[in-house]
């Protein structure tokens, strides 16, 4: 029987769409590969947000091509957001690699690979207007699941490869939304995650759709569905409607992911974000007068063309005021096509790396101190998988933090109470309340 290795780069968009590879793969009699080498068919699902995935996928394509001078028989595909970047010129450049399939044709995978298969080589990429995604469950279904309510994006940021890869925004059918979360939940799933690059604006395109507050509340009425989150969200459409949600959706976890970017109003402006400084800070303001504890995450960059020092101490200035409970900080570079690719690249490499390394090293004091202030606490554990010691269990705080703990192994895939012992660094330590070990052991 023929197997299938994939290597996933990118966002939670691309880790789902490469569970919906899989699932048309195995529908067509393929198994999974434990590694590379014993695959006849490598799927690459690529990523091009910035310059790293990108050289990454390139060089991996490099690798497979010598196995595939072993293994004459193997076929490669390129999927993900590189895919649609390069179409045709990904076949013209790399002899190695059969298929060139972009996000939004997935599921023309299967056709694609039968005329791979009797030895054609070819590309499918471009946008269809269809908002549909077929019902693909994946096929590892554990206790949580991702699923894409939207694609594309219309939000144009200056810096961002997005738009240009993922096509022009469009809201996947609620019904179908529904339907999917409605056969997670029958399978046990107690937890998803909606997807999109600005799910803020769901539905807004479409007439007659629902809102994105009324969709979550008709996925907290599934039964079975005990968590849901949501990401990405944009600042400047974060509505008071969704802020209140976080009060009246008991199953709508405490945390959110809202990425500001920059902190100074000059930068945001040139970047296109379409929010101040001080309108963010009024959001997060809003955020915690709601939700009082509420996680929040966020993405940053820095060496955006043009930003000064002082911008960048406002960038710090801005992490020390809100005290993020997280953040994923980049070095900006420059993708072909966008606004900012006309201005020049001027901060120094060396400067960017300056740079980031103070801002990580600010949030990693801040992450520190805030995963310390939880110790003692008791706190609602969704239990995943095994923790890293022997005999611990592995889950997640509904304000999405990593707490390892002893238990059982029967609870695995419950959700128990914890109490904290240690904030670490990048998780927390816990001990199941001695009310809970005796309920366990009665
Ligand atoms: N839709 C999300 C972000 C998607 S891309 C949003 O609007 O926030 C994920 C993150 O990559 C971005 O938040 C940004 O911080 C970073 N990013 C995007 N383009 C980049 C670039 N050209 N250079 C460096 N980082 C970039
Ligand atoms: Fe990129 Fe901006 Fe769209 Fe996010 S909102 S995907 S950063 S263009
Ligand atoms: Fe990367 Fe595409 Fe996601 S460029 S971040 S995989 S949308």
């Amino acid at each position: 029987m023929r197997k299938i290795f994939i290597q996933t780069f990118g966002c939670q968009m691309n880790e789902r769409d490469s569970e919906r590879v899989l699932a048309l793969a195995l529908a067509c009699g393929y198994r999974e590969a434990s590694s590379p080498e014993e695959a006849d068919l490598i799927v690459v699902n690529t990523c091009t947000v910035r310059r790293k995935p990108e050289h990454k996928a390139y060089s991996l394509l490099g690798r497979f091509g010598r196995l595939k001078e072993k293994r004459p028989w193997l076929r490669i595909a390129v999927v993900g957001c590189l895919a649609q970047q390069e179409g045709e010129r990904l076949l013209e450049r790399f002899p190695q690699v059969d298929l060139v399939i972009g996000p939004d044709r997935i599921e023309e995978f299967p056709e694609a690979l039968l005329k791979s298969e009797e030895g054609q080589r070819f590309c499918l990429v471009g946008f269809k207007e269809d908002p549909s995604q077929r019902v693909l469950l994946p096929p590892h279904l554990g206790v949580k699941a991702y699923v894409n309510i939207m694609q594309g994006c219309d939000n144009y940021c200056a810096y961002c490869i997005v738009p240009y890869v993922r096509g022009p925004e469009k809201s996947r059918p609620s019904e179908e939304i529904l339907q999917e979360v409605r056969l997670l939940a029958e399978r046990g799933v107690k937890e998803v995650t909606l997807l999109g690059q600005n799910v803020n604006s769901y539905g807004k395109k479409t007439p007659g759709e629902l809102s994105f507050v009324q969709l979550l509340r008709k996925i907290s009425e599934i039964p079975g569905i005990e968590r849901i989150r949501f990401t990405t969200s944009h600042p400047k459409d974060l509505s008071e409607e969704l802020i209140g949600a976080f009060k009246d959706i008991p199953q709508l976890c405490e945390h959110i992911h809202l990425p500001f970017q920059a902190g100074s109003d000059r930068v945001l402006k040139r970047m296109k974000r379409g929010y101040s400084r001080e309108e963010y800070l009024r959001k997060i303001e809003r955020l915690r007068e709601v939700v009082p504890g509420i996680a929040i995450t966020a993405d940053v960059m820095v060496g955006f063309p043009g930003e000064t020092e002082e911008d960048f101490q406002e960038t710090l200035g801005l992490i020390e005021k809100v005290r993020f409970d997280n953040l994923f900080s980049f070095k900006y570079s420059t993708r072909k096509g966008t606004l900012a690719s006309r201005w020049p690249d001027d901060v120094p490499p060396p400067e960017k790396q300056r740079r980031l390394e103070e801002l990580q090293a600010l949030q990693r004091k801040i992450t520190l101190e805030k995963n310390k202030s939880l110790q003692g606490k008791l706190m609602e554990v969704l239990v995943e998988g095994f923790g890293e010691r022997p005999g611990q269990l592995r889950g997640r705080t509904r304000c999405n933090r990593v707490v390892n703990f002893v238990g059982p192994r029967d609870l695995m895939g419950r959700i128990v109470w914890v109490r904290i012992t240690e904030g670490l660094q990048n998780s927390l330590r816990g001990e199941l309340p001695w009310e809970a070990k005796e309920a366990v052991c009665a």
